[in-house]
């Protein structure tokens, strides 16, 4: 009931029609898993291929291991996020689906999904989603002034979205959800489960926390639209403080953030990532990109930026 109540909440927020469905998971990587073996079952192809991003959270590659199906990865343009003609060359008759970021894991890229809906829908494949990070932010965003394109199910051709509120939506670990715009992308994931009350089950996890359905259940209830609203102005307020003051520090920034994910680059960003951990500030370094990757979570304040500025320029002066 719980889980039911905390799906329908997220289905309303990210536009899903009335056949949407959903469940309670583990986390990103386990709803991820669960689009894609949908996707791969319905396809029924011998040779599956999936097209990603290059950008793609690296969920991706255990799941198509797992699935034994082929990654395939599209390049990006100059804001990294996915280049749709890319995605377009890259897809072929073994194609089952087609990825898009709503806040890659790296960045907080959106690609665009509209342009992606529209190719996937041209070759009949269906779009997942991936905004395990986003799906709690981009609303909310949208409400507070901020340009943010389509992603959700308003764009026709998403038919699965990655959500989780343990990450944006301060839900106990682990709380991620897996929303299916059509409750017939199921039946190809459906296991009998005969001598059982509950005679099928659609998720790999049998027995599941229940905490995770009763944490992100409360967690909407007390926090309403409007708490989450202001968590996410907060968190941009801090993010574009932390923006400006990399700048003036004269680290060279990324790209523009288009979320409460910030990365900049120092001289040396790699060599600086340890020093800031000696410094008792752990920080990620993306190797991919040679930066600096920070996360502007909720509990994050302006205090806490000036001080980690401060650190910053002192080792970048040392
Ligand atoms: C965009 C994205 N997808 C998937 C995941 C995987 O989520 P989890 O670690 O909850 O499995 C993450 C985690 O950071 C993410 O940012």
């Amino acid at each position: 009931m719980l889980e039911k109540e905390a799906v329908a909440s997220l289905i309303e927020l990210l536009h899903g029609p009335a056949s949407a469905t959903g469940f309670v998971v583990s986390g990103g990587t386990e709803a991820n898993l669960l689009a894609l073996y949908s996707a791969r079952n319905a396809a029924k192809i011998d040779k599956p291929e999936v097209v990603v991003p290059e950008s793609a959270h690296f969920s991706f590659d255990k799941i198509c291991d797992m699935l034994n199906i082929k990654l395939v990865k599209a390049r990006l343009d100059s804001n990294y996020r996915v280049d749709p003609e890319a995605v377009e060359e890259n897809v072929n008759a073994n194609t089952i689906a087609v990825v898009a970021n709503a806040g890659s894991a790296e960045l907080g890229a959106v690609d665009p999904v509209a342009e992606l809906s529209k190719i996937a829908e041209n070759y009949g494949l269906p779009l997942h989603v991936d905004a395990a990070f986003g799906g709690l932010v981009l609303p909310f965003l949208r409400e507070l002034g901020y340009a943010a394109n389509d992603f959700d199910f308003s764009v026709s051709g998403v038919q699965s979205v990655t959500v989780d509120p343990h990450k944006m939506g301060l839900a106990s670990i682990p709380t991620g959800c897996i929303l299916f715009r059509d409750e017939n992308a199921l039946r190809c994931i459906r296991t009998d489960t005969p001598y059982l009350t509950a005679p099928i089950q659609f998720t790999f996890v049998g027995t599941r926390p229940g905490a995770s359905a009763a944490a992100a259940w409360a967690v909407f209830e007390s926090m309403g639209r409007e708490g989450f609203r202001r968590i996410v102005k907060r968190c941009m307020n801090v993010t574009s403080f932390l923006k400006s003051e990399l700048e003036e520090a004269h680290f060279e920034l990324v790209t523009k953030p288009s979320m409460n994910i910030i990365a900049f680059r120092g001289e040396d960003s790699k060599w600086l990532v340890a020093r800031l951990r000696g410094r008792g500030w752990c920080v990620s370094y993306v190797p991919r990109l040679d930066c600096v990757r920070i996360v502007l979570m909720p509990h994050t304040t302006k205090r806490h930026v000036l001080e980690f500025v401060q650190v910053l320029r002192e080792l970048a002066n040392a």
